[in-house]
């Protein structure tokens, strides 16, 4: 009785031979910190259902930047949340909107960090879909104007990358068009090209104020059971010239990160959303799970599934635990 079966745990029998095969990484070079800005001043609040996450005034935030660099993130998206939202969402592509002072603000005093502008209208919007309206319906190319405005004026306050969320068809096209109009070749476009009509961004909207006063987002978003549209979502960013590719939500949707990782020669990127945040804190908070090895074993789940980078509101943790094994 010897060689009729393979012995797998030969090679899991100590810890240096664990480490030694291990596959699969999680650095926190690979993390994404989600920033929330707001108008006004002395605000640093709580989303009630994004318990560790908040809503910063720009008076505020630079002891949130400071602990995000401190902790060795490279990187963070920013958010803004405006005060006048009308319906042509005037308030993204002003010049001096509160998403464009944040990002001026983060760039002058943080020039190492690389900052991620996500480029929507739906905050901004008092409707609040991501594209113009006209009779209940969202207008497509109508909305691709101001969603290149719109990326051109984050270039200009300093964004080092645009990340389009509206899913609009056309949008890369669209916005690569008002960038290097504007004179902004360098600057990448991180597209969330799949991006599901998803009932995990329930505390988002909560956070961002941007639910949709009527109707859904069904007639841009995915359906989650869907794949050969993710690829064909995901070819035609490509074709337009995105330069890296988002998959939205995440953990829900492992397979098609690796579908996309598969198929196209581009930087690939998971969006960790807020359910999947709050549900895992919720579970925390009660004792039922242990937090830092689940959030750990997500994400290390997200990059074997071929994401490179994870925009995620655990990156701040993620971070400290990484240092942490370390010693
Ligand atoms: C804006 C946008 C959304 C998220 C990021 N950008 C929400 C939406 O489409 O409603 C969701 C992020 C999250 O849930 O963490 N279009």
């Amino acid at each position: 009785m010897s060689s009729e079966f393979q012995r797998h745990r030969r090679l899991r029998k100590t810890d240096s031979m664990r480490a030694m095969l291990r596959e699969t990484f999680l650095r926190k070079e690979d993390l994404i910190y989600p920033l929330f800005i707001v108008e006004g001043t002395g605000v640093k609040q709580e989303v009630s259902s994004m318990p560790g996450v908040f809503h910063y005034s720009l008076d505020l935030l630079k002891a949130e930047m400071d602990e995000i660099v401190g902790l060795g993130l490279q990187s963070v998206i920013v958010f803004g949340v405006p005060a006048h939202k009308d319906d042509k969402g005037t308030s993204a592509y002003e010049k001096d909107g509160v998403v464009q002072q944040g990002i001026s603000f983060i760039k002058k005093h943080y020039p190492q960090l690389t900052i991620i502008a996500d480029t929507c209208l739906c905050q901004y919007t008092d409707h609040g879909h991501c594209g113009v309206i006209q009779d209940g319906n969202v207008l497509n190319d109508e909305s691709l104007e101001l969603l290149a405005k719109t990326a051109v004026s984050q270039a200009r306050a300093g964004a080092d990358i645009i990340a389009p969320s509206n899913m609009m068809d056309g949008f890369v096209a669209a916005i690569r068009g008002g960038l290097d109009e504007a004179g902004f070749v360098d600057t990448p476009i991180m597209s969330y090209a799949v991006k599901y009509a998803s009932a995990f961004y329930g505390p988002f909207r909560d956070a961002a104020q941007s639910t949709p006063q009527f109707g859904d987002r069904k007639t841009y978003q995915m359906d989650p059971s869907n794949r050969l549209e993710a690829i064909r979502e995901a070819q035609s960013d490509y074709e337009e010239g995105a330069d890296f590719l988002m998959v939205k939500p995440a953990l829900a949707y492992l397979d098609i990160l690796r579908e996309l990782k598969d198929r196209f020669p581009l930087p690939l990127v998971a969006y960790n959303v807020s359910g999947e945040y709050s549900m895992i804190k919720a579970a925390s908070q009660n004792g039922w799970i242990d937090e830092k090895a689940v959030v750990l074993e997500k994400l290390i789940g997200m990059k074997r599934a071929g994401a490179d980078l994870i925009i995620t509101y655990f990156s701040k943790d993620a971070a400290k635990w990484i240092d942490e094994d370390k010693q």
